[in-house]
């Protein structure tokens, strides 16, 4: 391999391609190796203290060039050993997405022609391959929606707080484009205690204000159409202007999902915007005995579903629709001088669905996806998560202590640990402590939440490389950490009564 400083000494100009070539084959070389060992590597590091993680990259710019060899020897030597792991077929984190072969060879592809889909003309069939992407996604989520603004986006946190901006533009009675917050009613938007923090974080953004979030709080975890129609009208009794409210499809928590059609009939009533948070459910509608149980979702306003949490897309694909046409272009058309261009037709143009201008071209990698494994792909390997996510429950099932917190049709698998003889804190200190282990061990890695005011377990199967014998290694994993404090209880070197997790 060349030394990859373009034989020009590095002083100007990009590498030849040859150099480029040979460069790129050996990072893929690297990868197809990583590829082939991540069963024998941990999902995370041992040592997570920011000393020994940043100490490698700590030091003055270079001043000359570095060969690109040394630059893959240097990665993988203090990289890679310091980061997690999200492709390991152990990691069952958050929500365990995963990268697939395709999706990775999209983002190399985008990079290099280095496109930037804001208007039509700047990146023309970027642009045509992103409205077909979004087509097929929305299919994939059950919506007939043939003319509704839709976007992909970096992820589902904007995706929803460019939905509450699209619903406060048309709510009427007061203009918020133009006369920003002076004068503006005071919004009100409705959740549950399960709903994602983004949601918060977009009332932050917006002005609307935290304080006027309500979240009501469920103890089934799923929001009640009775309850949101008397908070509403109380709310209106005292002054306030329902905007909208955010149902789940797949809670963080728990996988719990709303009932979204009963929901959408109160929003109907009320003319409230009905944003549903499908981030985690969207896509497993293509299983077919989900699909018989989710809720659909031809009602609500606008939907976000992440290709990056299930479709096998790596970080940063997250797909907004809004059901009306032009609910997105009206909130954030804003087009100066220099970006005025002849076709004049403004769906064309992509900057006119969200805040952001320069966009990436990030349809290619889900657009590969899709076609690589096609429906049928997508649905046999969401069945085959399904259906470990299944035999995990089982094994859960069969013992006398461990419980699912909640069930869900999705395969988010969530346990609480009941013990009379331990009573709740007892049993919670325990599942923090396993919880512990696990990860400390290496070879899974789960995390963790409350639930009904319970320490939960969270384990999230869905990694395209995930197989029988990595859950039935978790469950190894839990069975001795469980052992392990039970034993210590007994030796006395744990109290699990005495403090809370
Ligand atoms: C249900 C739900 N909604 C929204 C989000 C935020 O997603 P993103 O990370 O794409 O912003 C998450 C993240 O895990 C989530 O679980």
């Amino acid at each position: 391999m060349s030394d990859g400083t373009g034989g020009t000494g590095g002083s100007f100009g990009d590498w030849a391609p040859e150099e480029l070539r040979d460069a790129g084959i050996a990072l893929l070389d690297r990868l197809a190796a990583h590829f082939s060992s991540l069963d024998t590597q941990r999902v995370r590091p041992e040592d997570l203290s920011e000393e020994r993680i940043a100490a490698p990259f700590r030091g003055p710019l270079p001043e000359r060039s570095t060969a690109f060899g040394e630059l893959l020897d240097r990665t993988w030597r203090d990289v890679v050993p310091g980061l997690t792991q999200w492709n390991h077929p152990g990691h069952h984190a958050y929500f365990s997405n995963s990268s697939s072969a395709p999706a990775m060879l999209g983002e190399l592809f985008t990079a290099a022609f280095n496109v930037n889909v804001m208007v039509w003309e700047s990146a023309p069939a970027a642009a045509a391959v992103e409205r077909q992407t979004l087509d097929w996604l929305a299919d994939l989520c059950g919506l007939d929606w043939p003319e509704a603004d839709s976007v992909l986006v970096d992820g589902a946190s904007l995706a929803t707080c460019y939905a509450l901006c699209a619903a406060r533009q048309r709510l009427g009675g007061h203009n918020w484009r133009e006369e920003g917050a002076s004068g503006a009613p005071r919004l009100r938007v409705y959740c549950t205690d399960q709903t994602h923090s983004s949601v918060a974080k977009a009332a932050i953004a917006l002005g609307i204000g935290t304080r006027n979030v309500v979240q009501l709080r469920v103890d089934d975890g799923i929001l009640s159409p009775a309850r949101l129609r008397r908070a509403i009208a109380e709310d209106r009794s005292h002054g306030f202007v329902p905007l909208a409210v955010v149902a789940n499809l797949g809670t963080t928590n728990v996988a719990a999902i709303d009932p979204v059609e009963e929901i959408a009939e109160v929003c109907g009533e009320e003319r409230v915007w009905l944003h549903v948070d499908a981030a985690y459910g969207g896509f497993w509608r293509i299983v077919p005995q989900i699909a018989e149980v989710l809720p659909t979702l031809a009602r609500a306003d606008s939907v976000v579903a992440n290709p990056h949490k299930v479709l096998f897309c790596p970080m940063e694909a997250s797909a907004l629709f809004v059901r009306h046409p032009g609910a997105l272009r009206e909130t954030f058309s804003l087009v100066p001088e220099y970006l005025r261009t002849t076709t004049g037709d403004d769906r064309l143009d992509h900057m006119n669905y969200s805040l952001q201008l320069g966009r990436q071209f990030r349809a290619l990698k889900v657009w590969w996806v899709l076609q690589s494994f096609g429906r049928e792909g997508l649905r046999s390997r969401l069945e085959h998560s399904v259906r470990l996510a299944e035999s995990l429950t089982a094994r859960i099932d069969e013992h006398p202590h461990w419980r699912p917190a909640r069930r869900s049709v999705l395969p988010l698998v969530t346990m609480v640990y009941d013990d009379p003889a331990l009573g709740a804190e007892g049993g919670d200190r325990l599942a923090a402590e396993v919880h512990r282990l696990i990860n400390a061990e290496g070879g899974s890695a789960v995390s963790h939440t409350r639930y009904q005011d319970r320490y939960a377990l969270r384990v999230s199967i869905g990694n395209i490389h995930t197989a029988h014998r990595h859950i039935e290694s978790l469950w190894d994993s839990i069975r001795r950490a469980e052992k392990t404090v039970l034993e210590g209880v007994e030796h006395g070197d744990h109290d699990l009564a005495r403090t809370r997790p």
